[in-house]
Protein backbone atom coordinates (compact mmCIF):
# COMPACT_ATOMS: atom_id res chain seq x y z
CA UNK A 1 0.00 0.00 0.00
CA UNK A 2 1.26 3.53 -1.38
CA UNK A 3 0.74 7.05 -0.02
CA UNK A 4 0.73 10.24 -2.18
CA UNK A 5 0.17 13.38 -2.10
CA UNK A 6 -2.34 15.60 -3.72
CA UNK A 7 -3.23 19.94 -3.70
CA UNK A 8 -5.99 20.64 -5.01
CA UNK A 9 -4.87 24.21 -6.52
CA UNK A 10 -6.74 27.37 -5.79
CA UNK A 11 -8.30 27.53 -9.33
CA UNK A 12 -9.89 23.97 -8.11
CA UNK A 13 -10.87 25.75 -5.03
CA UNK A 14 -12.38 28.72 -7.05
CA UNK A 15 -14.10 27.17 -9.52
CA UNK A 16 -16.02 24.90 -6.88
CA UNK A 17 -14.03 21.76 -8.28
CA UNK A 18 -13.19 20.06 -5.28
CA UNK A 19 -16.12 17.89 -5.00
CA UNK A 20 -15.81 16.72 -8.87
CA UNK A 21 -12.22 15.87 -8.22
CA UNK A 22 -12.15 14.17 -5.22
CA UNK A 23 -15.02 11.93 -7.02
CA UNK A 24 -12.80 10.82 -9.48
CA UNK A 25 -9.86 9.83 -7.24
CA UNK A 26 -12.59 8.18 -4.60
CA UNK A 27 -14.32 6.21 -7.88
CA UNK A 28 -11.08 5.35 -9.34
CA UNK A 29 -10.65 3.18 -5.37
CA UNK A 30 -8.17 5.44 -3.61
CA UNK A 31 -8.87 5.91 -0.21
CA UNK A 32 -8.13 9.26 1.15
CA UNK A 33 -5.92 9.14 4.25
CA UNK A 34 -5.62 12.62 5.27
CA UNK A 35 -7.42 15.35 3.92
CA UNK A 36 -7.54 19.05 5.10
CA UNK A 37 -7.96 22.80 3.56
CA UNK A 38 -5.00 25.12 4.68
CA UNK A 39 -3.07 28.51 3.64
CA UNK A 40 0.35 28.10 2.41
CA UNK A 41 2.98 30.39 3.90
CA UNK A 42 6.17 31.47 2.14
CA UNK A 43 7.72 29.22 3.97
CA UNK A 44 5.93 25.74 3.06
CA UNK A 45 6.21 26.57 -0.72
CA UNK A 46 10.11 27.68 -0.61
CA UNK A 47 10.15 23.98 0.62
CA UNK A 48 7.72 22.28 -1.64
CA UNK A 49 8.66 23.78 -5.03
CA UNK A 50 12.59 24.15 -3.51
CA UNK A 51 13.56 22.76 -6.99
CA UNK A 52 11.64 25.35 -8.79
CA UNK A 53 13.85 28.13 -7.69
CA UNK A 54 15.75 30.10 -10.26
CA UNK A 55 12.89 29.38 -12.39
CA UNK A 56 11.19 32.54 -14.14
CA UNK A 57 7.93 31.59 -13.22
CA UNK A 58 8.89 30.95 -9.47
CA UNK A 59 7.47 33.57 -8.08
CA UNK A 60 4.02 32.89 -9.91
CA UNK A 61 4.03 29.99 -8.77
CA UNK A 62 3.99 30.83 -4.43
CA UNK A 63 1.73 34.01 -5.11
CA UNK A 64 -0.56 31.57 -7.13
CA UNK A 65 -0.25 29.26 -4.67
CA UNK A 66 -1.38 31.35 -2.17
CA UNK A 67 -4.53 33.14 -4.01
CA UNK A 68 -7.01 31.14 -1.66
CA UNK A 69 -6.57 27.94 0.73
CA UNK A 70 -5.68 24.96 -1.01
CA UNK A 71 -7.32 21.34 -0.24
CA UNK A 72 -4.53 18.88 0.74
CA UNK A 73 -4.92 15.16 0.49
CA UNK A 74 -2.81 12.00 1.22
CA UNK A 75 -4.36 9.01 -1.31
CA UNK A 76 -4.16 5.62 -0.35
CA UNK A 77 -3.76 2.40 -2.57
CA UNK A 78 -1.68 0.11 -4.66
CA UNK A 79 0.52 2.41 -6.88
CA UNK A 80 -1.47 5.37 -6.02
CA UNK A 81 1.41 7.75 -6.98
CA UNK A 82 1.23 6.30 -10.86
CA UNK A 83 -2.41 6.09 -10.33
CA UNK A 84 -3.13 9.32 -9.20
CA UNK A 85 -0.82 10.95 -11.75
CA UNK A 86 -2.69 8.76 -14.73
CA UNK A 87 -5.82 10.29 -13.71
CA UNK A 88 -4.69 13.94 -13.05
CA UNK A 89 -3.35 14.09 -16.91
CA UNK A 90 0.25 16.17 -17.56
CA UNK A 91 0.99 19.26 -15.88
CA UNK A 92 0.43 21.27 -19.31
CA UNK A 93 -3.00 20.59 -18.38
CA UNK A 94 -3.54 21.97 -22.81
CA UNK A 95 -2.18 19.48 -24.11
CA UNK A 96 -3.49 16.66 -21.16
CA UNK A 97 -5.44 13.28 -22.40
CA UNK A 98 -9.22 13.84 -22.85
CA UNK A 99 -10.91 12.00 -19.44
CA UNK A 100 -8.10 12.69 -17.59
CA UNK A 101 -8.86 15.44 -15.04
CA UNK A 102 -6.24 18.11 -16.34
CA UNK A 103 -7.64 17.21 -19.55
CA UNK A 104 -11.32 17.03 -18.74
CA UNK A 105 -11.29 20.67 -17.29
CA UNK A 106 -7.92 22.38 -17.67
CA UNK A 107 -5.99 24.78 -20.08
CA UNK A 108 -2.99 25.99 -18.22
CA UNK A 109 0.44 25.04 -16.66
CA UNK A 110 0.02 27.25 -13.77
CA UNK A 111 -3.90 26.85 -13.16
CA UNK A 112 -3.93 23.13 -13.78
CA UNK A 113 -6.15 22.24 -10.26
CA UNK A 114 -3.94 20.04 -9.11
CA UNK A 115 -0.23 18.92 -7.39
CA UNK A 116 0.20 15.15 -6.94
CA UNK A 117 3.48 13.69 -6.38
CA UNK A 118 5.69 12.72 -9.03
CA UNK A 119 7.23 9.73 -7.88
CA UNK A 120 7.44 7.26 -4.95
CA UNK A 121 10.58 8.86 -3.22
CA UNK A 122 8.63 12.47 -3.39
CA UNK A 123 5.50 11.84 -1.99
CA UNK A 124 7.84 10.06 1.06
CA UNK A 125 8.56 13.66 1.26
CA UNK A 126 5.34 15.39 0.30
CA UNK A 127 3.24 13.89 2.47
CA UNK A 128 5.49 14.22 6.26
CA UNK A 129 5.69 17.95 4.56
CA UNK A 130 1.65 18.64 4.22
CA UNK A 131 0.78 16.08 7.53
CA UNK A 132 1.59 15.60 11.16
CA UNK A 133 0.90 11.44 11.70
CA UNK A 134 -1.96 12.17 13.73
CA UNK A 135 -3.71 13.85 10.78
CA UNK A 136 -3.59 10.40 8.88
CA UNK A 137 -6.18 7.37 8.78
CA UNK A 138 -6.44 3.36 8.24
CA UNK A 139 -9.56 2.67 8.34
CA UNK A 140 -9.95 0.35 5.12
CA UNK A 141 -11.49 -2.59 7.26
CA UNK A 142 -13.73 -0.47 9.53
CA UNK A 143 -16.71 -2.03 8.84
CA UNK A 144 -15.80 -5.69 8.13
CA UNK A 145 -18.76 -7.75 10.01
CA UNK A 146 -21.42 -4.39 9.78
CA UNK A 147 -22.19 -4.82 6.45
CA UNK A 148 -24.39 -7.59 6.45
S1 LIG B 1 9.43 21.36 -14.80
O1 LIG B 1 9.34 22.39 -15.84
O2 LIG B 1 9.68 20.02 -15.35
O3 LIG B 1 10.37 21.73 -13.74
O4 LIG B 1 8.01 21.31 -14.23
P1 LIG B 1 7.46 20.43 -13.01
O5 LIG B 1 8.51 19.75 -12.21
O6 LIG B 1 6.37 19.58 -13.58
O7 LIG B 1 6.86 21.53 -12.05
C1 LIG B 1 6.30 22.62 -12.57
C2 LIG B 1 5.39 23.17 -11.51
O8 LIG B 1 5.39 24.58 -11.68
C3 LIG B 1 4.12 25.03 -12.16
N1 LIG B 1 4.27 26.04 -13.20
C4 LIG B 1 4.98 25.95 -14.33
N2 LIG B 1 5.70 24.97 -14.82
C5 LIG B 1 6.29 25.18 -16.02
N3 LIG B 1 6.20 26.34 -16.73
C6 LIG B 1 5.48 27.36 -16.25
N4 LIG B 1 5.38 28.50 -16.94
C7 LIG B 1 4.82 27.18 -15.00
N5 LIG B 1 4.06 27.96 -14.24
C8 LIG B 1 3.74 27.25 -13.17
C9 LIG B 1 3.39 23.78 -12.61
O9 LIG B 1 2.00 23.95 -12.42
C10 LIG B 1 3.98 22.71 -11.70
O10 LIG B 1 3.32 22.75 -10.46
P2 LIG B 1 2.99 21.40 -9.63
O11 LIG B 1 2.39 21.87 -8.36
O12 LIG B 1 4.28 20.66 -9.45
O13 LIG B 1 1.99 20.65 -10.47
Amino acid sequence: MERTLVLLKPDAVQRDLVGEILARLERKGLKIAGLKMMRLSDELLNEHYSHLVGRPFFPEVKSFMQLTPVVALCLEGIDSVNTVRAICGITKAREAAPGTIRGEFAMSVQANLIHCSDSLETAQVEVPRFFKPEELFTYSDALEGYLY
